[in-house]
């Protein structure tokens, strides 16, 4: 039976298993000849470190069989576990059988040379998995995504799924894909699949907060797309979000569960994937460990958008969009606050209302709402969240003053007239927590397949 890598490289007591013959098989990472003996290094990606792994020229056809193996090449190796005499392991194989399973052209294959840019590795997105940085950003992915569930589970929450293709723009922003079975010149939507406008989703909000008013507290994590035409470090056409929606919960307790969840979600990364992000911290961000310690060890500032505005105000630096109450924050403003003023996470609140969505909660002062943003260093918004206008006379002027049609969001109103509760709720962009928690730079690297705009490959 194969045995996967970690469960050798990372064994609490590896000295029990000395001696011991096992099954291996994954991709030759290197392998070099020396005439006596041959060093292999193995990755199946179970974990970040190889396996070394030592060919004696006494094994059988070792002259056929070591120049058919190369660089990407797929083999499978049984042998025995032994002390390594190397300083780079404290553990080895000493090969028994070697067998070349998928052959690997040298003379074409493009992860030939160590190093390659991010830019080039996202042009073999369907190779560039084998590397070391999209080994590591996978395994710290789904870290973050097991945690999500994790922490909302232990918490009481319900994971609800919500619809991919959608009747409504939560935004209200527009910039939504339409998903329709007409061709291009039919502009008649009673003959479309639908018979009615469609589109795929911007966000689940809406529907869990239809589930939040029967359950309390739910959370979706599903994909989301926005039809915006950024090209950005941080903006992506498909991403994923987390979405939780509570139920008797003011924005105080928005806030909290925000900040308690990332705070999780980054604690476990750092305690499942030491090996993954120690390798971030040398060659891809450094000091991104301590970042990471600072992060959950201590509170996150929070203040008001205003208080913010001020801070803004005086600052030397000079901003490309200039600084006055009302501006809808630039990642620019974002990120002085967060990694120059600040130099820690930042929860503003209470923003102008004009600048956010109709379903955020006014504000007595009739000018803000009840929202919050959370920024971080690196990255700046990282999570969008609001208290709801649970209040059914307010919500209706507010859907008029936004220029949404009230018939559109009927269902939406009801839930206000029948049990309506106040409830609130946040979302995560889940490609900037790994973005964040990595350090990587560019937001087309934490996932596999990036789309946005002009690519869409497979
Ligand atoms: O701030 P947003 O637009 O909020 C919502 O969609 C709310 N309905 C969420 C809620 O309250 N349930 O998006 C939430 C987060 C942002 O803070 C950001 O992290 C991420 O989603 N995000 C994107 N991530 C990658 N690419 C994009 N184009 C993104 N747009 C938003
Ligand atoms: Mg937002």
């Amino acid at each position: 039976m194969r045995t996967k890598l970690n469960k050798i490289l990372h064994h609490e007591k590896p000295e029990v298993l000395l001696h011991q013959t096992v099954t291996v098989a994954g991709w030759v990472r290197s392998i070099r000849d020396q005439k006596s003996f041959a060093f292999l290094a193995l990755n199946d990606g179970s974990t970040f470190a190889n396996l070394q792994v030592v060919i004696d020229s006494d094994l059988p056809h070792y002259e056929t069989i070591i120049p058919s193996i190369t660089t990407g090449a797929s083999v499978q190796i049984v042998g025995e576990i032994v002390e390594s005499p190397g300083k780079n392991q404290s553990i080895e194989i000493k090969a028994s059988e070697v067998t070349l399973i998928g052959e690997c052209d040298p003379a074409t294959y493009p992860l030939q040379k160590k190093r390659h840019s991010f830019e080039f590795l996202r042009t073999i997105a369907h190779l560039r998995t084998r590397t070391n940085t999209q080994g590591a950003v996978a395994r710290v992915r789904n870290a973050l995504a097991f945690a999500t569930h994790k922490y909302f589970q232990e918490e009481g929450f319900l994971y609800v799924q919500t619809p991919i293709i959608s009747g409504s723009d939560c935004e209200g922003s527009g910039e939504m894909f339409k998903v329709t079975t007409l061709d291009s010149k039919e502009t008649d939507y009673t003959k479309d699949f639908f018979q009615k406008p469609a589109y795929l989703t911007v966000s689940g909000q809406l529907e869990a907060e239809i589930y939040a008013l029967a359950f309390s507290d739910v959370y979706t994590f599903g994909p989301t797309f926005r039809a915006e035409n950024s090209h950005t470090s941080r903006h992506l056409a498909e991403f994923w979000m987390i979405e939780p929606e509570m139920a008797f919960a003011d924005l105080a307790k928005d806030i909290e569960c925000a900040e308690k969840y990332i705070k999780y979600v980054v604690r476990y990364a750092m305690d499942s994937c030491p090996e993954d992000l120690n390798f971030f911290d040398k060659f891809v961000e450094k000091g991104l460990l301590e970042k990471l310690q600072n992060l959950v060890g201590s509170p996150f500032e929070k203040l008001p958008y205003s208080d913010a505005i001020e801070i803004l105000a005086k600052a030397s630096k000079k901003f490309t969009y200039p600084v006055k109450w009302g501006l809808d924050l630039q990642s620019e403003h974002e990120r002085y606050l967060t990694e120059t003023h600040f130099k820690k996470p930042v929860v503003l609140t209470d923003y102008p209302k004009e600048i956010k969505a109709f379903y955020m909660r006014d504000n007595d002062d009739g000018k803000t709402v009840a929202a919050m943003d959370i920024l971080v260093p690196g990255i700046g918004e990282l999570v969008g969240g609001s208290q709801r206008e649970e209040r059914l006379d307010v919500l209706e002027k507010k859907l008029e003053k936004h220029n949404l049609n009230p018939e559109d969001y009927w269902w939406y109103l009801e839930l206000r007239k029948y049990g309506s509760v106040p409830h609130s709720g946040f979302g995560v962009g889940f490609e900037r927590l790994v973005q964040f928690v990595t350090g990587m730079e560019n937001i087309r690297d934490v996932i596999a397949f990036p789309r946005y705009p002009g690519h869409v490959e497979f």
